[in-house]
């Protein structure tokens, strides 16, 4: 089956989907399970446009989270890409070649992310020489480059720090759609490197919204970065456990509450894309036996920060929802759930 899979890949690299995609549907025949091969051919079949193969395969792949498995499809944007491929400096024999090498490597999006290691190279080739080189030995992109794009920001993200992905740009459209106020106090807890604050807060006084932000996360990595993202707004960062990082004047003035609390159930963690579990933190993605300790203690501390009519947003996976919603209400909070086929994400949304 290895050798299958390779030929597979050998097709991908030689430009050949159509044979690539063949064998990976042989590989699945002969074992519906092959969870490897279902994510590559739902990625394949999405570059070819065949969105009937696309809902195949997710739907087969079951359990797992679609999402989670198609792994790096999550992680940028396809409006970076085509900026990049957009870049002048680019000579397409070098694209051919780093190509070349990413799909070597196994890297399924291998002209994207060709693309976008020649731009951060600017021209420069020893540069594209390390950076390639990172990538092929597995360095997340977005550590090369430095930053991911998010809701149209780029967002400085620092190795060590976890990678927004690209579905919870639902959370933030969630926060942003149902604000009528002209004045908001908003939490981004668990905040990473703050890309859900940087745009909420960001979208919504581009809308004559005055938006008061902190942030906290229990990383000093991913505090340090969140400063950098958020320095221009001027909203603090706190260091620290959940709501014990908060200044205690916040308490029952908080109008949204954004938490995109590590939800992946222990035993799952090792089945996330090796971008995940080799390079970001564990405190990141390891949400306990079920998935929701960190968002049990999110619903348990949430109305005592929470002003009257403000909302609690946290993203869970879709397995999770009846748990959470009970969780909420065990809090004295009404639950709402809202669900998007287009990010594969799924939001619960609290409010006391
Ligand atoms: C899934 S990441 C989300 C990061 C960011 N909000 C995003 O979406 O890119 C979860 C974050 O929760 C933080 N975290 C985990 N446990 C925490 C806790 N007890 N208190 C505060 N932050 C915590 C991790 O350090 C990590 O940055």
């Amino acid at each position: 089956m290895t050798a299958l899979y390779n030929s597979a890949q050998q097709h991908f690299t030689n430009g050949d989907d159509v044979a690539g995609r063949a064998d990976l549907r042989a590989l699945i025949a002969a074992d519906p399970h092959d969870t490897e091969a279902l994510a590559l051919h739902a990625i394949r079949s999405h570059y070819a446009g065949d969105t009937a193969a696309v809902g195949d395969a997710l739907t087969r792949l079951g359990g797992l989270d679609p999402a989670m498995a198609a792994g790096t499809h999550d992680r940028f944007a396809p409006k970076t890409v085509g900026r990049a491929r957009d870049n002048q400096r680019m000579s397409s024999s070098v694209l051919a070649d780093v190509v070349g090498a990413l799909r070597r490597a196994g890297c399924v999006f291998a002209e994207d992310e060709a693309a976008l290691l020649l731009d951060a190279a600017a021209g420069d080739q020893h540069r594209l020489d390390a950076l390639v080189g990172q990538r092929v030995s597995g360095t997340p992109l977005e550590y090369l480059l430095g930053w991911v794009e998010f809701r149209g920001m780029r967002v400085r993200v620092r190795p060590g720090v976890f990678v927004p992905r690209q579905r919870t740009a639902f959370l933030v459209e969630q926060a942003v759609i149902a604000t009528t106020a002209t004045r908001v106090c908003m939490v981004d807890l668990c905040c990473g490197c703050g890309a859900l604050g940087l745009s909420a807060t960001t979208e919504l006084t581009a809308r004559g919204c005055a938006v008061e932000l902190v942030a906290a996360d229990i990383d000093p990595v991913a505090v340090a970065c969140a400063r950098e993202n958020l320095a221009a707004l001027h909203a603090p960062v706190f260091g620290g456990d959940l709501f014990d990082a908060l200044p205690g004047d916040l308490r029952g003035r908080v109008d949204l509450l954004l938490a995109n609390t590590p939800y992946v159930p222990s035993a799952r963690v090792a089945q996330l894309p090796p971008e995940a579990r080799e390079y970001e933190p564990l405190v990141a993605l390891d949400g306990g036996e079920d998935g929701l300790d960190v968002f049990r203690r999110v619903a348990a501390g949430a109305a005592q920060w929470l002003a009257p009519g403000g909302r609690v947003l946290v993203e869970i996976g879709a397995g999770q929802v009846e748990t959470a919603c009970a969780v909420l209400t065990a809090h004295g909070l009404a639950s709402r759930v809202a669900r998007s086929r287009d990010h594969y994400a799924t939001v619960v949304i609290g409010t006391p």
